[in-house]
């Protein structure tokens, strides 16, 4: 389960402590679907609903990209990939087909970096768009499947795996017409808090996930997130990030030790900065990789304006750890850490920028899950959602929508010529 460590965060704090009172409240409101976008709250029952049928589906369509494909391209972009990509790289399951990711952009050298990557091999793709009618994956659909239609013809359409709304959209217009084989993302599953349904679990599969075990924890743990006290990590880490703010803190640093971490710090940027960058209000999420940042940014946070907090996601211990060796006659003067494992000396890094960064008047909070594992994820995925919930409605705004995002699609549908627009 995951843990939060508060320690470096109260100093800062006035000596009430976080609201737990607001974050009750808030989080009752989430419970009985009486808050703003309230129609958007499926995810929290996402686990026990894809249990047994879908996953099945999930699992069965993934064995099969598998057995036939080198790679899987997943087309998407936002909610509908930063999930998937967020537990590959986290996990790193061995022995599947390359997950190449393609639609976040319009880039034409990007694509053509991947179509040099993706070479000869045989691949299947993997279309995720809710709406259906998102540009840039959208384009880089039309890109892929023609390559696969004409690479394997008529049965192009079996290596065609189409994500989207139960009914509506362009693309379950065309997955209809052709014939794919269709998952839904369900009405009340807004996209960045996807990633447990197929969104995420069929690229995941696919990749060698074990879904079975990530959907099991992640049911346990939206269980052990409803806990309706101060106990509950979810408001220990909404209240405290609210109380920060309140103080000046407008910025959240997360920060991680371990590189696998960095999309799962994109799609925590995106779950936060969509669901509380609205109405004029909200911390602004930004990421940075300790130790390799710590030489780049690690000035600024820790000298910079004090607009900064820091929360800082650690895993209990390492999968494989790794001992420094020992070297005759000492010439890098490094043997006082020979025989000692990179996981401890990498902690006491942690706890050293952890002192320094506080007593430069940076708060700090603590988030830890035991293992870089499917559990591990799932816990952390939850954990942060009901967080992300908890905290929008203490802010005052609804966590659920993201009317900001249309301002720059209607002035690109506009000035390229599209249509109605
Ligand atoms: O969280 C969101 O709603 C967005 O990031 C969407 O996931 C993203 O814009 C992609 O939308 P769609 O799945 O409709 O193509």
């Amino acid at each position: 389960m995951v843990k939060v460590d508060l320690s470096g965060a109260m100093g800062f704090l006035d000596s009430t402590g976080p609201d737990y009172g607001a974050a009750g409240q808030a989080h009752r409101a989430l419970a009985e679907g009486k808050g703003a976008g309230s129609d958007f709250t499926g995810w929290l029952q996402l686990p026990r609903r894809v249990q047994g049928e879908e996953l099945k589906k999930i699992t069965a369509a993934a064995e099969r990209i598998r057995d036939n494909s080198e790679v899987l391209v997943v087309v998407g972009i936002g909610g509908s990939y930063l999930g998937a990509r967020a537990g590959i790289e986290l996990i790193k399951p061995k022995n599947g087909p390359e997950i190449i990711f393609a639609g976040t952009g319009l880039s034409p050298d990007a694509l053509n970096d991947k179509l040099d990557q993706l070479g000869e091999r045989d691949f299947s793709v993997n279309v995720i768009s809710k709406s259906g009618t998102t540009l840039e994956p959208a384009a880089a659909f039309r890109i892929f499947r023609g390559l696969l239609e004409k690479k394997y013809g008529a049965n192009a359409r079996k290596r065609i795996y189409a994500t989207t709304d139960r009914a509506r959209g362009v693309l379950k217009t065309i997955a209809d017409k052709e014939g794919y084989e269709t998952f839904v993302v369900p009405d009340d599953v807004g996209g960045r808090y996807s990633v447990l349904s197929a969104v995420g679990l069929l690229p995941l599969a696919a990749a060698g996930c074990d879904v079975h075990t990530m959907v099991g924890a992640a049911a346990e743990a939206l269980y052990e997130l409803d806990l309706r006290n101060p106990d509950n990590p979810a408001w220990q880490y909404a209240a405290t990030r609210n109380a920060l703010y309140a103080k000046g803190k407008r910025i959240e640093i997360l920060a991680s030790y371990e590189p696998s971490f960095r999309y799962m710090a994109e799609w925590w940027k995106q779950l936060y900065g969509e669901s509380e960058g609205k109405n004029g209000v909200g911390i602004y999420p930004a990421s940075v990789e300790y130790n390799a940042d710590l030489h780049s940014m690690g000035q600024y946070i820790q000298d910079g304006p004090r607009t900064l907090m820091e929360t800082v996601v650690s895993f209990d211990r390492p999968r494989r750890d790794y001992e420094v060796p020992f070297a005759m006659g000492d010439p890098d003067g490094l043997n006082y850490l020979a025989g000692r494992g990179l996981g401890e000396i990498s902690r006491v890094a942690m706890e050293a920028v952890k002192a320094a960064h506080v007593a430069g008047g940076v708060p700090n909070i603590g988030v830890s899950v035991p293992l870089r594992d499917e559990e591990g994820f799932a816990e952390l995925v939850c954990f942060f959602e009901v967080a992300c919930a908890i905290s929008g409605y203490m802010l005052g705004v609804n966590p659920f929508d993201q009317p900001g995002v249309e301002a720059y699609k209607k002035n690109m549908f506009r000035m390229l010529g599209k249509p109605g627009a």
